[in-house]
């Protein structure tokens, strides 16, 4: 049997079936679960949305949005998937619709309790009403309901605070699984489990040890058909407060000895909430596509970032100095996502000569690589010698991150999701950024290209360079 097998029957309750995120993430993810054998014999996939229709209907866009992303059906798998999802409609704002709801798990299921597990894929503007409905429809203190409520949390402090307080009225911290699918990314858990593994990565990774360290996500593609998201929120939000800035706590956060879930989060919240943004035009840069508003539902004087670059320092003895660069975009050159941590040279080096980086690219490839310089024969000249291994996820384990979270979920374990602390620390720093960014122009970059050229000038201040890959 899979030693990863759950054996505790749950019913997983998609708020939002109809929705874009179950259809492109979450049905592929439970086919991923059942062709690996993860999933117990007793489970059961409700879907929840306001449309009506029929379970088959339900069914039948459950087995195509599973076709559509996985190659190689198989039949019988997706047969048994299949005959464990349910659909029922309902409003999220009438505490009816829960009852009602409840009463049908139980029918189905045949038991008065199981473990529930609710996944808000829903806009953000339904989450409270479906939050106050779940917590008053629980039947007991200790009933067994895990919220599962994916980013954005808040659309800045104050309402990531006040969401938090609300979400506190109906449950305990411990139930509720704020999730970031960046951390469902097994090379950005590599991050932490390569650091807490290897001590020789650790002395290369301290604060007075380090030049300065990049954060690149770049991406190829536009807003797509989510302008009308997009266009209110800007990269700033879309992908800095989250994405970015966990990858930035998991490359600077001191090493818990223990990888459980509260140490993580404490760890990861004293750098977040000790990162600092001087406003200056010197510290951000900001871009839109040239196209960007041609695309559907995009305003035509809209001044919507689609590409930043920022300049951060972490308040913390160790980090003082270390500038911290971060850029992200969409339509650039390609999809590349990669940290680059640049270590100091000696005082007695030229200054020209390439510094030693470790380098941790995340997508599409997933490598560590370490370059350092060697002198070439008798010559006066160096040359850089890398080397590089794979950090991809290999054999059975490997999951698509929707799938691995949901697995988290189910285990009861939290380390791979947010704490409300990191949250709100990580949106009182961008919410400074925000504010200053009202203050500088956005600036036009060519579609295809490396967003504009002024990013150069953030790195040139310390006199380092944006190292591309
Ligand atoms: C999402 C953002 O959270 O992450 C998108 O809303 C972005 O705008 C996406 O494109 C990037 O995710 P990934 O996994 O493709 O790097």
């Amino acid at each position: 049997m899979n030693p990863l097998y759950i054996e505790k029957p749950f019913a997983l309750i998609i708020f939002g079936a109809s929705g874009d995120l179950a259809k492109l993430k979450l049905f592929p993810a439970l086919y991923s679960l059942a062709e690996q054998k993860r999933l117990p014999e007793e489970y059961y996939i409700i879907g929840y949305a306001r449309t009506e229709k029929d379970r088959e209907v339900f069914q039948k866009e459950f087995i195509q949005s599973i076709k559509d992303h996985h190659k190689d059906v198989n039949k019988k798998i997706l047969k048994s998937l299949t005959d464990k999802v349910h659909y029922f409609s309902g409003q999220y704002d009438k505490k009816e619709d829960f009852k009602n709801l409840k009463k049908n798990i139980k029918a189905i299921s045949g038991k008065s309790s199981i473990t529930k597990l609710a996944y808000f894929s829903v806009p953000p503007i339904a989450f409270k009403d479906i939050i106050k409905n779940l917590g008053e429809t629980k039947s007991s203190k200790n009933e067994d309901l895990r919220l599962i409520i994916e980013k954005p949390f808040g659309e800045d402090t104050d309402s990531a605070e006040e969401l938090f307080h609300f979400v506190a009225r109906y449950f305990n911290e411990e139930c509720v699984y704020l999730l970031d699918h960046y951390l469902g990314k097994s090379a950005v858990q590599s991050l932490l489990h390569l650091r807490h593994s290897n001590k020789i990565l650790n002395f290369m990774m301290k604060g007075p040890e380090i030049a300065n360290i990049q954060i690149s996500a770049l991406e190829s593609t536009g807003v797509k058909d989510r302008a009308g998201y997009f266009n209110k929120v800007g990269t700033v939000k879309d992908m800095v407060q989250s994405h970015l800035l966990q990858i930035l706590a998991l490359i600077a956060m001191s090493i818990p000895i223990s990888e459980d879930a509260d140490s993580i989060h404490r760890e990861k919240e004293n750098i977040l909430s000790s990162l600092k943004f001087i406003e200056s035009p010197k510290n951000l840069v900001l871009g839109q596509y040239e196209n960007y508003k041609k695309e559907k539902n995009v305003p035509e004087k809209s001044k919507t970032e689609t590409f930043a670059a920022m300049r951060l320092f972490i308040n913390r003895e160790t980090w003082y100095r270390t500038p911290i660069y971060i850029r992200t975009g969409k339509k650039l050159k390609k999809k590349h996502t990669y940290v680059v941590v640049e270590l100091k040279k000696f005082a007695f080096q030229p200054k020209d000569e390439e510094p030693n980086r470790l380098i941790f690219e995340l997508q599409p490839d997933e490598r560590v690589i370490i370059k350092l310089i060697n002198k070439n024969g008798n010559n006066k000249e160096y040359k850089a010698i890398t080397t590089s291994d794979s950090i991809a996820c290999t054999g059975d384990d490997c999951l698509p991150e929707h799938a691995l979270l949901l697995l988290e979920v189910m285990r009861k374990r939290r380390r791979y999701f947010l704490s409300f602390h990191e949250i709100i620390a990580t949106w009182r720093i961008t919410d400074k950024i925000r504010k200053f960014a009202s203050k500088i122009k956005v600036e036009k970059y060519k579609d295809k290209s490396r967003g504009p050229d002024s990013q150069d000038c953030l790195t040139e201040i310390d006199g380092f360079t944006w190292h591309e890959l």
